[in-house]
């Protein structure tokens, strides 16, 4: 389980906030709302195949899906079906992801349930472009008529950002209440040329200690300060009363400044942080530069010290709309709240945009580190 956590993390990041996990079953609305809303241009997904694997004969004469080159680099599939029985607009798709790894498929912690009408009408991953070719239509679905769909690839601009490069396999299962009507599956693999974003430069602001639990942590503290006229970094001390290995993770909530006021944004995810260490992830391994924490684990009783540190824009995840965010973390060590820190930076073209009076959090800022020296 935990080199599978390791190779996806981020793909982890991605499908935990459409999960039951985090946001209920009932709510299906909800994810398809979430997939809509994505857009990316940092990867390539290069689709290779769809299959039927089995659908349910009480319910559909036909199932076929056939793929085939469109052309010298485009795979595209033929699908047909005839439903015999009318299955109304309620029912689910239920997606669980697979990534390659060691010769298989090996699940990955990333399952989602959306209602199939809801989802196409939303077009998530381009699925509406099925009208292009074809006599399929949408929903209700047509019943004792052959129904095909032609010449049709998943539309990868409109996927997750940040999935980690890979071979990945979608189970997808229709199901009517209880019921399994099919299973097909989806292939394909992420690639890109590199993984850095440049389309945005971020100024971080500050990070802050909300809390901590004195049962696992003896001390934490965090300090931000400018280190020139242009960069603002942190000091942190941090001793733990027990052993960080595999059993720290990260729930992180998002929040876009608005109307003055930091408001909740759509993006939750929960990560594992020695694995987001080692991953690099916001640039973490540059606290090697300074002080004494180089990754995990983190041992008990030892005054780990980082200074002069500030998250690396060029590895955060790319396409962030333009603004001011701040981060909440959560760390959960073995499921109980060990500490809870807000981590706050706006984009540069941001800061050009505001009126030259300082900012709130700015002015904030200023005080807390008066505060802080008297
Ligand atoms: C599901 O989520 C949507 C979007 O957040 C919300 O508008 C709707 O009220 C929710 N439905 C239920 C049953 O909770
Ligand atoms: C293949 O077809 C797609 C879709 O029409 C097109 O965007 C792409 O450029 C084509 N590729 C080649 C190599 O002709
Ligand atoms: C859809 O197209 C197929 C193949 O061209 C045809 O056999 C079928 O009758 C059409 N179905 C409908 C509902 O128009
Ligand atoms: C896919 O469907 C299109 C349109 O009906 C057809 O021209 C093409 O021959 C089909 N390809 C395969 C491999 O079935
Ligand atoms: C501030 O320090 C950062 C990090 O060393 C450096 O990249 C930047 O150029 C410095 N800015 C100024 C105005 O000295
Ligand atoms: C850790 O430090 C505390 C307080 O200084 C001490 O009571 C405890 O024995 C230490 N534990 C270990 C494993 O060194
Ligand atoms: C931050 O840490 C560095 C290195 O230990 C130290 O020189 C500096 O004074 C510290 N700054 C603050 C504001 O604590």
């Amino acid at each position: 389980m935990w080199h599978l956590l390791v190779s996806s993390v981020i793909f982890i990041s991605i499908l935990l906030f459409v999960s039951q996990e985090t946001f209920g079953t009932e709510n299906k609305t909800w994810a398809s709302t979430i997939l809509e809303k994505f857009q990316q241009h940092d990867y390539k997904m290069k689709f290779e195949r769809y299959e039927v694997v089995s659908y349910n004969k009480r319910f559909l004469s036909k199932f076929e899906a056939v793929t085939f080159k469109y052309n010298r680099s485009l795979a595209v599939v033929n699908v047909s079906w005839v439903y015999i029985t009318d299955i109304g607009n309620e029912f689910e798709i239920v997606v669980q992801g697979y990534k390659f790894a060691s010769n298989e498929y090996r699940l990955a912690p990333a399952r989602f349930e959306i209602n199939f009408c809801d989802g196409y009408k939303k077009n998530i991953i381009g699925i509406r472009n099925t009208i292009r070719c074809g006599n399929f239509t949408g929903c209700p679905m047509i019943t004792n008529a052959p129904v095909t769909i032609c010449n049709w690839s998943p539309d990868e601009s409109l996927f997750p950002p940040m999935v980690p490069d890979g071979d990945y396999m979608l189970e997808m299962e229709g199901m009517l209440r209880s019921v399994q009507l099919f299973v097909v599956r989806s292939y394909g693999t992420v690639y890109r040329p590199i993984f850095k974003q440049h389309d945005y430069k971020l100024e971080f602001e500050r990070i802050e200690l909300v809390s901590f639990n004195k049962q696992y942590v003896r001390r934490f503290d965090v300090v931000t300060f400018k280190y020139n006229r242009t960069s603002a970094v942190i000091n942190a001390t941090w001793i733990n009363t027990v052993d960080i290995k595999d059993n720290l993770d990260l729930v992180i909530q998002a929040y876009k400044f608005a109307s003055n006021e930091y408001r909740l944004f759509p993006i939750r995810f929960s990560l594992n942080f020695c694995d987001a260490y080692q991953k690099n992830l916001i640039g973490a391994q540059t606290t090697k530069r300074c002080g004494n924490l180089a990754g995990c684990p983190i041992l008990k009783n030892v005054t780990i010290r980082v200074c002069n540190w500030s998250p690396d824009p060029s590895q955060f995840p790319p396409m962030i709309p333009n603004g001011r965010y701040m981060v909440e973390f959560q760390a959960m060590f073995r499921s109980i709240e060990m500490f809870v820190g807000r981590g706050y930076a706006m984009e540069e073209d941001t800061k050009e945009a505001l009126p030259v009076e300082e900012s709130n959090t700015m002015k904030r800022w200023k005080k807390e580190q008066t505060d802080y020296h008297e």
